[in-house]
């Protein structure tokens, strides 16, 4: 079914009747679509296409309340509205306006579209039309010439042509964005009758474009809602799984301990050269990193004890290096430390922060087992925050970008001895220092940077 709307052509009976069928349809796509990016389309489309024969482009644009601003969200031209197909009731008053994917794909890829959402415009700095229309809320039609006088808003001499008209799209006694129209291909003048169904339609557009982006909100606040419950469930887990592992810690720690002690006997009581000696070394060398893990868990799951005192920061670096050195040597790897800078003093617990660095260090040095760079350096946060800044850099290749927001997470890891409690230690270590801690990729390998806050001078005479 094809309306008409052609107020010259027409007796006035029928015109009636098409702009009421019209408006009827218009008010029925508003009441049956949600969606507001489809919403926009249809009442672009709906102002613009040929056989409502209304106007020959249309672009609609919505207020941010905030910025007072007027953002452009799309613009149609006639070319592009002929998609527009009527479904529903065969009932003329019944029926409503339906849009494909592929026409809205097409209106968007117009380069007038593309201007249109280029389009920002200031409302406090624009012209006095716009003001006009949104703050009085009133239809102004007005010609290029006038606008031209006046000068002060880019958007009419960048977008509109010599005739054009723009009404405001008013929910609940506010105007919450503006639709404009023009005829640049015929030049034809924009009529009284063809005005006020502009106003009609707005009005109704109006209401449903804010319901739109109300429903638009309620689905975002449920994403959110739905994610902060999968990051509690998941939380939930965590915990229960630390709490078994700290369980099965507890009760593995004393025999791993007495077969680590026989197995260190036995080695002793061996000759160098016999395969019993070279049995019993894996034994105490497999014991050995059991006891590391078992450890790791048991420091994760109970409760952390810090005793604080003023540390001094390039002192604990220093001490982690030298803890790390053969690892470093066996590695191959290249030492480039970097903190002669000053001194830094911590209020924290040395042995924890050593953990921290340590970690990391030997982290670092895993993902280089062929050689590489390792660069440790010190600097301040920034001049008002009384902070330092450990950085720690490898060219080990890096973490793979979706495993970035896991790596702090109890148990994650990548390698095959690993009980990836590591970094979850690291982080609960520097957040109880009331530090934070971030991992970034380099061109050539990971970046790990501390932030823990200095001792104040007055704190350090207390
Ligand atoms: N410098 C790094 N370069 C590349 N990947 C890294 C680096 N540091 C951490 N990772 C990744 O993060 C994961 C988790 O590290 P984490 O230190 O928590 O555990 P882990 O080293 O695997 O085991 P462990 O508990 O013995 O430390 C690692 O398995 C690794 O995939
Ligand atoms: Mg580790």
């Amino acid at each position: 079914m094809t309306v008409h709307h052609n107020p010259s052509q027409l007796p006035a009976s029928e015109n009636s009747l098409n702009e009421l069928t019209l408006l009827y349809q218009f008010s029925n796509t508003m009441l049956s679509t949600i969606r507001l990016n489809k919403l926009t389309h249809l009442i672009l489309t709906a102002l613009t296409t040929s056989s409502s024969n209304l106007f020959e482009r249309a672009f609609l644009f919505l207020r941010n309340e905030k910025s007072e601003v007027l953002q452009g969200m799309l613009g149609v031209t006639r070319r592009t509205a002929e998609g527009l197909q009527i479904v529903g009731s065969q009932e003329a008053l019944g029926s409503r306006w339906e849009i494909s994917e592929d026409v809205i794909s097409l209106q968007r890829s117009t380069e007038f579209c593309a201007k249109v959402r280029a389009t920002r415009i200031d409302i406090n700095d624009s012209c006095p039309l716009i003001r006009r229309v949104i703050a009085d809320r009133t239809l102004c039609h007005t010609n290029f010439t006038i606008c031209h006088e006046c000068g002060t808003c880019f958007f009419v001499r960048h977008l509109c042509s010599d005739t054009f008209a723009a009404v405001p799209l008013v929910a609940r006694d506010s105007a919450i964005g503006i639709i404009v129209v023009d005829n640049p291909e015929s030049g034809q003048e924009i009529t009284q009758e063809n005005l006020r169904f502009l106003q009609l339609f707005a009005n109704q557009a109006g209401m449903a474009v804010l319901n739109s982006m109300l429903y638009n909100r309620i689905e975002d606040a449920h994403i959110n809602l739905r994610d902060a419950r999968e990051r509690l469930l998941h939380g939930e887990r965590l915990a229960a799984i630390g709490e078994v592992a700290a369980n099965l810690a507890h009760e593995l720690k004393n025999p791993i301990i007495t077969i680590g002690g026989f197995a260190a006997r036995l080695l002793k009581g061996l000759s160098e050269e016999s395969k019993e000696h070279q049995y019993a070394g894996t034994i105490v060398k497999e014991v050995g990193r059991l006891e590391k893990m078992l450890a790791d868990i048991l420091a994760f799951s109970s409760k952390p004890t810090i005793c604080f005192s003023v540390c001094d920061l390039g002192e604990i670096l220093r001490d982690c290096l030298e803890s790390c050195a053969t690892t470093v040597e066996d590695h191959g790897i290249r030492l480039n430390v970097d903190n002669s800078r000053g001194s830094w003093s911590i209020l924290g617990d040395a042995h924890q922060l050593k953990q921290v660095f340590l970690n990391l260090i030997l982290n670092a040095c895993d993902a280089m087992s062929d050689g590489g760079r390792l660069t440790i350096s010190v600097s301040s946060a920034s001049p008002e925050n009384n902070s330092v800044i450990v950085s720690i850099e490898d060219t080990g290749g890096g973490i793979a970008q979706e495993m970035l927001s896991k790596i702090f997470n109890p148990f994650f890891t990548t390698k095959s001895t690993g009980t990836g409690l590591g970094l979850a230690i690291v982080n609960r270590i520097v957040l109880n220092h009331f530090g934070t801690i971030r991992a970034d990729n380099t061109e050539l390998g990971a970046l790990f940077s501390v932030m823990l806050p200095l001792v104040e001078a007055e704190q350090i005479q207390n």
